[in-house]
């Protein structure tokens, strides 16, 4: 049957980015597209940065892709971000998967330090200061509430320690332990899930070191286990290691249908020019096929189209002048060619696989 993927452009250049993934997902398989509206396009349309039929949408799909969220028009009472945080907790999904590895681009790191880097975020989703109640505030101050159950550390824990299994075997648990009582917690459950996983070696970090350590030395990191608010925070610094935050994708699971979606913003500074780059969109497309659609082949296939595309042709925020539209075109002509030759990943050098 053909699935059924719903899309969710989104602001700034969430649509930019979205045309370019869909292109991509459209060469490789048959899907039916289901359209919705989320954020601030959302709030033009409906009043709600998430309207109940966007939701309804998304659950009867088999995946969801979406662009990004935001803009200084809906800073106000109701904000678009809303939006993508009532669509995670509305889909239930708690483990957040951020890859970043190093891919050939020029980086604020030395060389040497980047080279081979490769590194997966496992971000836990669904609690944490973001959802904790209860919130609030007025002009004369403001409050939220940092909550941590024990069930959401472990069901996220099993994520990253599967996760490491079918890589370097290593999980960083990155915490804040020596001041927060969420954080004591985190350490104890991640501690006890462990012990189910004697086969993946398991070290602890205070997050303000491992926010040093993640750029000093990106190499000793395999899985990274962290909470929400600093798993938002670490994951963008990796695309230090990558190159630029326009080539992070991401993928966030729960119970049913998973979501897909580069880990950058709305980029409000660059839309419309046309010089997004498409790539952590279509690199989450990859994903998208992989877990949602069972075709590890063709994520590959995209994975080292990319990656060959990458070595020509670039985008500004990565040293080039090419545009979105012709990093796509690119990338379609390598993805015809990678299809047919599905050549050794490891010889050729061209491996993008997230090692699932
Ligand atoms: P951002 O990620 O949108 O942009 C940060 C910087 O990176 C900007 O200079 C931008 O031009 C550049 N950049 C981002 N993506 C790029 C791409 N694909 N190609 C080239 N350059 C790219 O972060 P921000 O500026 O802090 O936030 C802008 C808006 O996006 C805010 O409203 C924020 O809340 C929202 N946001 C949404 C998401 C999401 O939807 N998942 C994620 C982060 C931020
Ligand atoms: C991200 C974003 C979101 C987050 C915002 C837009 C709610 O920064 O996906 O990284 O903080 O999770
Ligand atoms: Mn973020």
């Amino acid at each position: 049957m053909t699935p059924t993927v719903a899309v969710l452009r989104g602001d700034g250049i969430g649509p930019e980015v979205i045309e370019s993934a869909l292109s991509v997902l459209g060469a490789c398989l048959p899907v039916r597209v289901r359209e919705a509206l989320v954020g601030g396009a959302a709030i033009d349309a409906t009043g709600d940065p998430l309207p109940a039929e966007t939701l309804a949408v998304c659950r009867a799909s088999d995946a969801v892709l979406l662009g990004a969220v935001g803009g200084a028009r809906w800073d106000g009472a109701v904000r678009a971000e809303d939006g993508l945080l009532r669509l995670r907790r509305g889909l239930d999904l708690f483990a957040n998967l951020r890859p970043a590895r190093y891919m050939g681009l020029p980086t604020a790191l030395r060389d040497e330090v980047a080279r081979n880097a490769d590194i997966l975020v496992v971000r836990e989703l669904a609690g944490g200061v973001y959802f904790g109640e209860p919130r609030g505030g007025d002009g004369t101050g403001a409050y939220n509430t940092w909550r941590q159950s024990a069930e959401e550390v472990r069901r996220v824990a099993h994520v990253a320690f599967r996760q490491a299994r079918s890589r370097r075997r290593k999980v960083t648990s990155v915490d804040k332990a020596n001041v927060l009582e969420t954080s004591r917690l985190w350490r104890a459950v991640v501690s006890q899930v462990a012990r189910e996983y004697p086969d993946v070696e398991l070290e602890h970090r205070y997050v303000d070191a491992a926010s040093f350590e993640l750029l000093q030395a990106p190499r000793r990191f395999d899985v990274v286990l962290t909470e929400n608010l600093f798993g938002d925070i670490l994951s963008d610094e990796l695309a230090a290691v990558s190159g630029s935050i326009g080539v992070l994708p991401s993928a966030s699971f729960g119970e049913g249908p998973s979501l897909y979606e580069p880990v950058h913003g709305s980029a409000p500074d660059i839309t419309g020019r046309g010089i997004a780059n498409p790539v952590g969109a279509i690199l989450s497309v990859a994903l998208l096929l992989e877990y949602s659609l069972g075709r590890p082949d063709l994520a590959h296939a995209v994975n080292v189209a990319v990656a060959t595309t990458l070595r020509e042709r670039r985008t500004p925020d990565v040293g080039g002048t090419a545009t979105t539209a012709e990093i796509t075109s690119a990338v379609l002509s390598n993805l015809a060619w990678a299809r047919w030759a599905q050549p050794d990943a490891e010889e050729s050098g061209l491996s993008y696989g997230w090692g699932v």
